[in-house]
């Protein structure tokens, strides 16, 4: 009995030694947790940096990957502890279609989508798209650069969006597993393109049938056959792989794929000034590195896609270039109505060199411009 009755004792001594002890675990965790909170809110609230997060569709390695990483790395250097750059490149966070929606309600800060997906917001961006106009990079950078050109820039400013500067990718060819020497070879192909109306026409009047899909889908409709070719600049197809699906590469270099950089109006104009302008410096000085950075990846990726076993590049003949030039310019000169008189004149004076000093590059004399149409 004495033993049932210390025994008894004992267990009830220990269960409330147990239940102590619970209680005791319990309430560090209730301050642990309330502490973690704690450090969480002073972190947050003594963390006022401004975070830019800058969304793109394409991967690190290709020259818009390669420029947003340049841009993160200069603005945390000037503005250390001021400004955050977060990059999520290959539609990680938005893909095409999504990015502009993005921007306006304040889910990123940034973006660079392709100049022919702006123009479903301006439509005299289509300049850009018109093919066949722009003879060569260095037109282009002439236009980007003209009155008009830099106030294409503030085009999208009645949705919002601030244009900040361009920036390079390359020239267009065009992929299949069929050559393309002449327009009429394209005729029934189902060929992947950027959301442009002007790219839509333009496959249209070849006969072909054109498919807007977003960049992200590229390689997988490919290799499932649900489109027979594309159109895009070298790096983008090198950084895609293309090439191990795709026999034959017209150069066709017929239309310029380059992007605005973009960003929320709002935003911008609400960052403190002396920070917005030291961001501005950043672009424009990143924008003269990445152009030239576009150019050397835009050759090294065509070399290595050339050395691709049993892939052809195809370079259109004198007689080749005239015949698609005739199949296409009539798609630019519709297109070129739409667009203001001042965009195309601008357009036209750099296409013919207008009043500009053209200097050739170092050790490299200066090639003459390929004939584009007149528009
Ligand atoms: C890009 O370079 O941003 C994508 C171009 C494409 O959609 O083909």
């Amino acid at each position: 009995m004495r033993n049932l009755f210390v025994s008894r004792n004992a267990n009830h001594t220990t269960d409330r030694r147990r239940r102590l002890g619970t209680l005791v675990a319990r309430c560090g965790i209730v301050v642990f947790c309330m502490c973690v909170a704690l450090i969480a809110v002073s972190a947050e609230e003594t963390d006022d940096r401004i975070i830019i997060r800058f969304s793109h569709v394409v991967g690190e390695g290709t020259p818009k990957g390669m420029e947003a990483t340049l841009f993160k790395q200069r603005v945390e250097e000037a503005l250390p502890g001021r400004v955050k750059v977060e990059i999520y490149p290959q539609s990680q966070k938005f893909n095409d279609d999504e990015v502009v929606p993005a921007l306006l309600f304040g889910d990123i800060e940034m973006a660079a989508p392709s100049l022919s997906k702006l123009t479903s917001y301006a439509s005299s961006l289509r300049v850009f798209d018109l093919p066949m106009i722009f003879p060569d990079v260095d037109a282009v950078h002439r236009f980007q650069e003209s009155a008009a050109g830099q106030g294409l820039l503030g085009n999208l400013r009645s949705i919002g969006i601030t244009g900040l500067a361009y920036w390079d990718n390359g020239v267009r060819v065009i992929s299949a597993n069929r050559p393309l020497r002449v327009p009429e070879d394209a005729k029934g192909l189902q060929i992947r393109i950027e959301n442009s109306q002007v790219f839509f026409e333009q496959y249209s009047q070849l006969g072909a049938i054109p498919q807007r899909l977003p960049f992200a889908s590229l390689i997988d409709v490919i290799r499932n056959g649900y489109v027979d070719g594309q159109e895009n600049a070298w790096s983008n197809i090198r950084s895609r792989g293309v090439q191990r699906f795709q026999k034959y590469f017209t150069e066709l270099n017929h239309s310029f794929l380059g992007y605005m950089v973009i960003t929320n109006a709002e935003f911008w104009d609400g960052l403190p000034a002396d920070v917005r302008s030291v961001l501005q410096e950043i672009l424009a000085r990143t924008t003269a590195d990445v152009n030239e950075l576009a150019r050397e990846q835009a050759s090294a990726s065509r070399r290595e896609i050339m050395e691709t076993e049993g892939v052809e590049i195809l370079t259109p003949s004198g007689a080749e270039l005239a015949s698609w030039r005739e199949a296409l310019c009539s798609v630019a000169k519709r297109f070129a109505t739409e667009i203001p008189n001042e965009v195309l004149a601008a357009a036209r004076a750099a296409v013919r060199e207008e009043g500009f000093e053209v200097a050739a590059r170092a050790g490299e004399p200066k090639p003459s411009p390929a004939p584009s149409c007149s528009f």
